[in-house]
């Protein structure tokens, strides 16, 4: 691959070899980490995510010379040298009202978040004491969708999925790519090596009408070659 130009939107994109797509000038908002839903002052409900893929995947994005703001729940993790603004949240409600705002006016969204589907219905300002009546039972609601309200939007990003499965990925991740109206997904396979949590990753990227598998590497080379592959469906202009 090789060449550039502008998008027609007054981002220049260019290439410089094969997998060096750079993405100049673009904006671009990636979240990561988990959400922490409250459920008393001492107590939340959460996940495994350590924010690593998506931190690796700003990182990567900001080498390749975008304007990267990082969206980024509960974690433990530095901000990357070169990303531009880094926004913290704790729950998929504040994580919702970051990145809406962010991606305005942004050219791609990445989400690696592992946003949690649901909250409790009712935070409690004490600490739920054992055996006090609703201390068995936590009623619970959904979470809005981020990445579905994202590629809901008009005009939208190019917009870029993460699925965290366990088994029959091709299938969920085909059908979460067309669900979700999303331009290409990432499906990463979770064991006790890879995904969540751990240093590497092992994913299969999918896009209409194709799919690509990228095989365990730390989760920087995942992300550097993912970036290249964005950069390079986006400049195709296979957002429209
Ligand atoms: O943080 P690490 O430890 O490095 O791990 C990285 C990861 C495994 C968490 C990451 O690579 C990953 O796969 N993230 C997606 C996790 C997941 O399973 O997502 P999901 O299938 O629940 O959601 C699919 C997509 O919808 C994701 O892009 C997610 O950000 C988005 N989503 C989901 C629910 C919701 N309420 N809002 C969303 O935007």
């Amino acid at each position: 691959m090789s060449g550039g130009g502008d998008d027609g939107r007054g981002v220049h994109v260019k290439s410089s070899g094969r997998d060096s797509a750079t993405l100049a000038g673009a904006r671009v908002v990636v979240n990561a980490g988990p959400t922490y839903e409250d459920i008393d002052p001492v107590r939340f409900l959460g996940n495994r995510s350590s924010g690593k893929m998506g931190f690796a995947i700003a990182e990567a994005a900001s080498l390749a010379g975008a304007e990267v703001t990082l969206v980024a729940g509960p974690v433990a993790l530095a901000t990357p040298a070169k990303v531009v603004l880094r926004v913290d949240v704790r729950s998929a409600l504040q994580m919702r009202d970051a990145v809406l705002e962010a991606v305005r006016g942004a050219d791609i969204f990445i989400a690696t978040a592992a946003v949690a589907d649901w909250r409790v219905a009712e935070y409690s300002s004490h600490k739920i004491k054992k055996g006090t009546r609703g201390a068995r039972a936590l009623e619970l609601v959904e979470n809005p969708d981020i990445l579905a309200e994202v590629a809901a939007l008009d005009p939208r990003p190019f917009v870029v999925g993460f699925a965290a499965e366990t088994e029959r990925v091709a299938e969920r991740a085909r059908k979460k790519l067309e669900r979700k109206k999303l331009d290409m997904l990432v499906a990463n396979l979770v064991d006790e090596h890879v995904g969540i949590g751990a240093d590497d990753n092992a994913v299969e990227l999918f896009w209409p009408g194709g799919s690509e598998a990228l095989p365990r590497a730390s989760k920087l080379e995942i992300a550097n070659a993912l970036v290249a592959r964005i950069a390079g469906r986006f400049r195709a202009g296979r957002h429209a």
